[in-house]
């Protein structure tokens, strides 16, 4: 079976797997790497919101070959080291307004909440209503209000 390699929370990992395997299963399965989850597998739940190369990005819907040995792929396990801490101000913040439910959505939830954050840094400006509006991390627990708040409180200690 063909070897990929890319980077997963700051260490390098080979796999041998083939090809079309999406990303989502090697992570779980492979790299036993369980905090993104499987909801739909169509890029349309976004239960295993993940990051590559710093922006948001779904694994169950993007091939093994598609990632390069030089991709830097960070899930929920990865997101507090990006900050040289126990946990990332966004997970202080959920803690904090004690936002989940059953859970099921929030490691996918957190980690849409940093990249968007992160790309209206980029573009600019400090995150607003509508980009917030943007996210489309489905909860079905409907802790969408809890969510919101989170983000903006943790924005501000990121
Ligand atoms: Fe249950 Fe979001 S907390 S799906």
């Amino acid at each position: 079976m063909p070897k990929h390699k890319f980077v997963l929370n700051g260490k390098s990992v080979s796999v041998d797997v083939d090809d079309d395997v999406r990303l989502l299963w090697v992570l779980r399965d492979l790299l036993k790497v369980t905090g993104p989850k499987y909801g739909c597998g169509l890029d349309v739940c976004k239960a295993c919101t993940s990051h590559i190369n710093g922006k948001a990005f779904n694994p169950c819907s993007v091939r093994v070959k598609d990632i390069k040995p030089t991709d830097h792929i960070t899930t929920i396990e990865g997101l507090p080291a990006t900050v040289g801490k126990d946990l990332h101000p966004m997970q202080e913040a959920w803690l904090e307004m004690d936002v989940p439910q059953c859970g099921y959505c929030q490691p996918g939830q957190i980690m849409a909440a940093v990249a968007k954050v992160k790309q209206a840094r980029r573009e600019g400006h400090e995150i607003r209503e509508s980009d917030l509006d943007e996210i489309r991390n489905i909860c079905r627990c409907g802790t969408y209000h809890r969510i919101r708040d989170a983000i903006a409180a943790g924005a501000k200690h990121m």
